[in-house]
């Protein structure tokens, strides 16, 4: 029998939801792991048995959700666990997270969907929703069984790692379960260029290294769109890093395709020239694009064009990330950084727009509970605070992960707090000592 979550006030922070469009001091006060009320000033009745949660300082906003992490689970252990990216997630401000199928083996049938969340409840803390592989074994070829796995609990498809590589199977399973809420989500890399090591230009010229272009982005956003297009299937694409594919999107959504992209902190903050001393732990798919493409991205989320965030959390065991370039694995752990270097990049954005593409869009996009405070919903929330100076020490990931994008990095946005139906699963104070109490900060306190 899980232990009932104990009634709480939260109290005395700014509370911001753009689906209230609300952004003000208030009391948000649960109840049986629901959101009862959020109440400005003191609760009428005040519940004398509910625990009064000190929150001045913090800003409290519908729990972030992160739809493309890979947890590693099963197959690679000593690159993350279930337990270690959980955890990860719910230090980097995260109440649930959508876990991508490239494992192993993957996630490509009904019970491999059931056995992943049943491992995840019975850890407990940060939510975790299965993403099913579109072909079998996610070999791009066949199509996998996809309704037992949407009945299973599956919240979207994707053969992420790679593209799909047959057009016949894609465009079959899309016209499949056009009927069904899941969105397809493509990684969108051409097959004929795998062995790239970086972005195609410039830099990888002058190193005489084999690039990927953005038209090998591109040209899949465009095909995977086309397929959406002609079956009604909601779409979503994955880390969009080029120019070219916002284009293909502008121009998908202004014929009526239901689409939408990513972006993540890396592409749009780092460019390819910081491959140029070799750097093993800065390969990453898609390839970090130049300046050029950073603008652009910055632009499409300024805009609206791209209005989730993701961190493409892409763990590695330290030996997977060491030189050379060629050997090295793709990808690095983002879940504890996303969240400062996305308030850092987009400062000028308010704070309410960012809010919406870590949590409401990615709610809506899903189709999973959460992404508001609006009473009755399940009382997911992250607290974050503001004005809080700190650099970023892989060491002190609670990821397995140690490779990152912004090692050193100086950001002042941290998350501070993270509760899951209303339950605190990870609290620290502005110091970033974890907060005491029975229930707080279980998952802040390293084994
Ligand atoms: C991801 C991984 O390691 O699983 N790597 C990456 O570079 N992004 C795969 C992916 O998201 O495409
Ligand atoms: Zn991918």
């Amino acid at each position: 029998m899980k232990n009932r979550v104990p009634n709480r006030d939260f109290v005395g922070a700014r509370v911001i939801d753009p689906t209230l469009g609300l952004d003000a001091i208030r009391t948000i006060a649960v109840r049986n792991g629901v959101i009862a009320a959020i109440i400005d000033g003191a609760p009428a009745e005040p519940d004398l048995d509910a625990e009064r949660v000190d929150c001045a300082g913090m800003v409290l906003c519908p729990g972030f959700i992160d739809p493309h992490v890979h947890l590693r689970h099963p197959g690679d252990p000593q690159k993350e666990t279930l337990e270690s990216g959980l955890a990860a997630a719910a230090a980097g401000g995260f109440t649930a997270v959508a876990a991508m199928p490239n494992t192993r083996p993957p996630i490509d049938r009904a019970s491999a969907v059931s056995q992943l969340i049943r491992a995840a409840e019975a850890i407990g803390g940060v939510r975790c929703y299965p993403i099913g592989s579109v072909t079998i074994a996610r070999a791009g070829d066949s199509m996998a069984a996809l309704r037992g796995m949407a009945k299973a609990g599956a919240v979207a498809f994707s053969d992420d790692g790679a593209t799909t590589a047959s057009l016949k199977a894609l465009y079959h399973a899309a016209r499949l379960i056009a009927d069904l809420p899941q969105p397809f989500l493509s990684h969108c890399d051409d097959p004929a260029f795998e062995g790239a090591l970086m972005n195609e230009g410039a830099i990888s010229d002058l190193l005489g290294v084999a690039g990927a272009p953005n038209l090998a982005e591109a040209a899949i956003a465009a095909r995977d769109l086309l397929v959406a297009r002609v079956t009604g299937k909601r779409w979503h694409l994955c880390h969009v890093s080029a120019r070219e594919t916002i284009d293909v999107l502008r121009w998908a959504r202004s014929t009526g395709v239901d689409a939408s992209g990513e972006a993540t902190p890396h592409h749009v903050r780092c460019t390819d020239d910081q491959l140029l001393g070799f750097d093993a732990s800065m390969r990453v798919n898609p390839p970090l694009r130049s300046a050029t493409d950073v603008r652009a991205l910055k632009a499409a989320v300024v805009d609206g064009t791209i209005d989730i965030f993701a961190s493409d959390h892409a763990p590695h065991a330290p030996d997977d990330k060491e030189p050379p370039l060629s050997h090295a694995c793709v990808g690095f752990s983002g879940l504890e950084t996303a969240v400062a270097a996305m308030f850092d990049t987009f400062r000028d954005l308010p704070i309410a727009t960012l809010v919406a593409n870590f949590s409401t869009n990615v709610a809506r996009l899903l189709g999973v509970e959460g992404g508001t405070l609006a009473p009755g919903s399940p009382a997911d929330i992250t607290g974050l605070h503001l004005e809080r100076q700190w650099t970023v020490d892989p060491a002190a990931f609670l990821s397995k992960g140690r490779a990152t994008a912004f090692s050193g990095q100086a950001f002042d946005v941290k998350p501070a707090m993270s509760v899951v139906g209303g339950a605190i699963v990870y609290a620290v104070d502005r110091s970033g000592r974890p907060l005491q109490g029975p229930n707080a900060a279980r998952r802040a306190v390293k084994a």
